[in-house]
């Protein structure tokens, strides 16, 4: 079954990055002239996907207003010829998908923001792309994932080989080879002790979902340690069912969700951007040559 549809959670507190995250939803915080979250839709898009369900709770509205057309900027750029280019990079961005919106009435975990996706992909296959990872690639990561959901009809989560360091934070997965870049996930540890990890893979943030996750995440007891239902939970689960594949995907990411996150993304992705990268580049020599 083709995927036309994506699911961006919002909804989180963004407590790393406050107090910037204080007023403005740190999937707004932007990268260069963006914010994090068009990223993400433009990766969507440029995936062939049409419909992206984006979880929202109290205080995210800037992320609605931008996705909306806006009517009295629009007029007056399209006033100023000089402007054009303008007026279509704030126009277009409303064009990209069909964007939807739910809230997540209570900031219950990542789990249960997905869970709120359900009456939005009923019985599809989904992505799902976690609002403050930004990944810059060849090919859209969604793309490359969904590719081997339509070849294996299996669940798919995106991973890369990372450093000790992350993978305490984040998790380490227990896999089988498929092929090249494909692995089959039999375990999955959340926050690994140094001692106790599978390999170097983790999960950063993308997965191609079938409707099976729902049952899986309401089944999940309650982590002690978080008092939520833990998403890793329900994916550990699925690969211990044998129902989980990882593809270890082309390209580089960037945790918007962290202070270090946001100055890498907006680096890189200034140093090519077709209006400062050239001031940009030489800046940063000049940095660099006094530091
Ligand atoms: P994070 O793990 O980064 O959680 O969520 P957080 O609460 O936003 O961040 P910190 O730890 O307080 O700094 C990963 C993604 O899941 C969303 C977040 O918005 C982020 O895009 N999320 C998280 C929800 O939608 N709902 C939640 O209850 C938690």
């Amino acid at each position: 079954m083709k995927i036309t549809k994506a699911v961006i959670p919002a909804a989180g507190l963004g407590t790393r990055v406050l107090p910037a995250s204080k007023a403005v939803p740190k999937e707004m915080l932007n990268i260069v002239d963006k914010p994090a979250i068009q990223y993400l839709v433009e990766e969507c898009a440029a995936a062939g996907i049409t419909d992206v369900l984006i979880i929202t709770n109290r205080g995210k509205g800037a992320i609605e207003d931008h996705f909306d057309y806006a009517f009295e900027l629009e007029a007056n750029l399209k006033k100023n010829p000089r402007k054009k280019a303008l007026y279509d990079a704030v126009h277009d961005v409303a064009d990209l998908v069909n964007v939807f919106f739910i809230r997540q009435k209570e900031t219950a975990g990542l789990a249960h923001a997905i869970a709120a996706a359900e009456p939005f992909t009923k019985d599809e296959p989904f992505a799902v792309l976690y609002g403050d990872d930004v990944i810059k690639s060849e090919v859209p990561v969604v793309k490359q994932l969904t590719e081997i959901y339509e070849k294996y009809g299996k669940c798919v989560t995106g991973v890369n080989d990372v450093p000790l360091d992350l993978l305490v934070k984040y998790c380490s997965l227990e896999v089988t080879p498929v092929e090249e870049n494909v692995m089959q996930v039999r375990s999955i540890i959340e926050k690994p002790e140094p001692d106790k990890i599978y390999s170097n893979y983790a999960i950063l943030g993308r997965n191609i979902l079938t409707a099976e996750i729902y049952d899986y995440i309401h089944r999940q007891p309650v982590d002690p340690k978080t008092g939520e239902v833990m998403f890793s939970d329900a994916l550990g689960q699925m690969a211990n069912d044998g129902k989980l594949y990882a593809v270890d995907f082309e390209g580089r990411r960037f945790d918007m969700g962290n202070k270090l996150g946001i100055m890498q993304a907006n680096c890189e992705y200034a140093l090519e951007h077709p209006e400062i990268g050239e001031a940009f580049r030489k800046y940063i020599k000049e940095l660099v040559a006094k530091l």
